[in-house]
């Protein structure tokens, strides 16, 4: 397990670019100083988008959601964003995120992509790295919590090619997804 001490800063050995297509994709640690772009991607979510994300019916982000999402220690909790560059300014089109249990068994992931910039690729090769990054933190269970017509985020999961459990309805409220991260496959999530 990694010392929270060690960790505490900016993880700027995760930054990355990431060519979808035609377009160039910078990935990097979500910064405190994100909350403006955070509000900007919310903006601009579907509500469809917003309700598979946050599994409720959201209209707006409130300040301290917003802190959190952007406070994070990049230990128990790390968020990925992908970040272009539109109009002349920097956005934000995706961020995944993890965040382990109190027990450090294992980690919860979400994942939301801009509409428009969902099915390029991006959103499975978020869903890698976050993944490398907790198992390099010792956590090699990582569930999701997910709507029953999520298809795209099962087959996502399921495509990473680790053994996985499927429960349905749990508390009536979602499906639950849980894949063990095998030590021998972490080279195939370095790539
Ligand atoms: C689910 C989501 C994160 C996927 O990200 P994405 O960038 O659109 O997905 P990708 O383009 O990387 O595709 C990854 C995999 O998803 C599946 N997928 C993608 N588009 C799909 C579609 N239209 N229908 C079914 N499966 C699809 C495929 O298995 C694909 O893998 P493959 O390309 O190897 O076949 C994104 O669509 C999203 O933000 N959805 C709304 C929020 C959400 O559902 N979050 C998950 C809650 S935990």
């Amino acid at each position: 397990m990694v010392s929270l001490d060690y960790y505490h800063h900016y993880p700027a050995q995760y930054e990355e670019w990431l060519t979808a297509g035609q377009e160039r994709v910078f990935l990097r640690p979500v910064k405190p100083t994100d909350g403006p772009l955070i509000l900007d991607i919310f903006s601009k979510l579907s509500p469809q988008s917003i309700f598979y994300r946050f599994l409720s019916h959201m209209e707006k982000l409130r300040p301290e959601q917003v802190y959190h999402l952007v406070h994070i220690d990049y230990v128990t909790e790390f968020a990925l964003a992908s970040v272009i560059e539109e109009g002349g300014e920097e956005r934000i089109v995706g961020v995944c995120r993890a965040i382990a249990a109190s027990d450090q068994s294992r980690a919860e992931l979400t994942i939301v992509l801009r509409d428009d910039w969902q099915g390029r690729g991006i959103g499975k090769v978020m869903v890698k790295k976050v993944v490398m990054v907790m198992y390099r933190h010792g956590i090699s269970r990582i569930e999701i919590l997910l709507d029953s017509r999520n298809d795209k985020m099962k087959k996502l999961f399921m495509s990473l090619g680790y053994p996985y459990i499927y429960e349905e309805s749990i508390l009536d409220i979602c499906d639950r997804m849980e894949i063990e991260i095998w030590p021998e496959k972490e080279g195939i999530i370095w790539q």
